[in-house]
């Protein structure tokens, strides 16, 4: 599994993306795009980024019953995008269906699909108080992981410092995303549970997203090469 640095593009409008994007000359980086763009831009962002010749992680995280949840991806797939996203709590049917329309969308392009296990936005006490969960985090995410693998999907996104946990629970080739990526000599922002890129490049996951470190640097190409110089070797 080659491994990569994707960019979270999460800037507000097209017009901002599309200015981030026009700084970089020799580097086509792997982009994410996440619900605020696609739903505010609608699909030809994809198309139009992807015309530009970046691979693209649509970040959706769909969660409906198997059939919508089909037919959806089936429609990502036509997009040509190369990573997207369900949560691993929409059950391993609902997982098994998305992937299945992903397939026939995407058409033989063997687009990646991913697992959110639990966001980590949620706490262990609001999961177990409001969800009723009553496993601790740690073998929550690795339960969903082991469903995400029994489903077929190639992996799940994940905090770095669960990386070991996943590959524990479901091997070394399923792959991990993992975002929470910061240096010590920059901001936190709104993450607390971090890790530098070449810390997660030891966890073994295959591929960090990286935004605000990148996104809002004073030179973005300069802290992009940064960052794949730490995390690719
Ligand atoms: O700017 P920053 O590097 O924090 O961006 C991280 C990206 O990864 C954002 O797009 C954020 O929404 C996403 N993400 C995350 N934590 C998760 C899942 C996704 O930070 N558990």
């Amino acid at each position: 599994m080659n491994r990569d640095v994707i960019v979270a593009c999460d800037f507000k409008d097209r017009a901002a993306t599309m200015a981030f994007l026009d700084k970089f000359h020799e580097e086509k980086p792997f982009v994410k795009i996440g619900m605020e763009l696609f739903y505010g831009e609608g699909p030809d962002i994809v198309r139009e980024i992807k015309a530009r010749g970046h691979k693209i992680f649509l970040d959706l995280k769909l969660h409906d019953i198997p059939n919508t949840v089909n037919k959806a991806m089936k429609n990502l797939g036509r997009l040509g995008v190369d990573m997207t996203n369900v949560h691993a709590a929409g059950t391993i049917d609902m997982m098994r269906a998305a992937l299945e329309g992903l397939r026939e969308g995407s058409a033989g392009q063997e687009a990646m699909l991913i697992a959110v296990t639990q966001l980590t936005s949620t706490s262990q006490e609001r999961m177990q108080r409001e969800l009723l969960i009553n496993a601790t985090m740690e073998e929550t995410v690795a339960h969903y992981a082991r469903n995400t693998k029994e489903a077929g999907l190639h992996g799940v996104v994940c905090s770095p410092l669960e990386a070991a946990i996943v590959k524990g629970a479901c091997g070394r080739d399923f792959v991990t995303v993992t975002p929470g990526i910061r240096y010590p000599d920059g901001q936190l922002g709104d993450q607390s549970r971090v890790m530098t890129p070449a810390k997660a490049r030891e966890t073994g996951t295959e591929f960090i997203v990286v935004g605000r470190p990148i996104t809002q640097a004073e030179d973005v190409v300069a802290a992009y090469r940064r960052v794949c110089g730490d995390f690719l070797g």
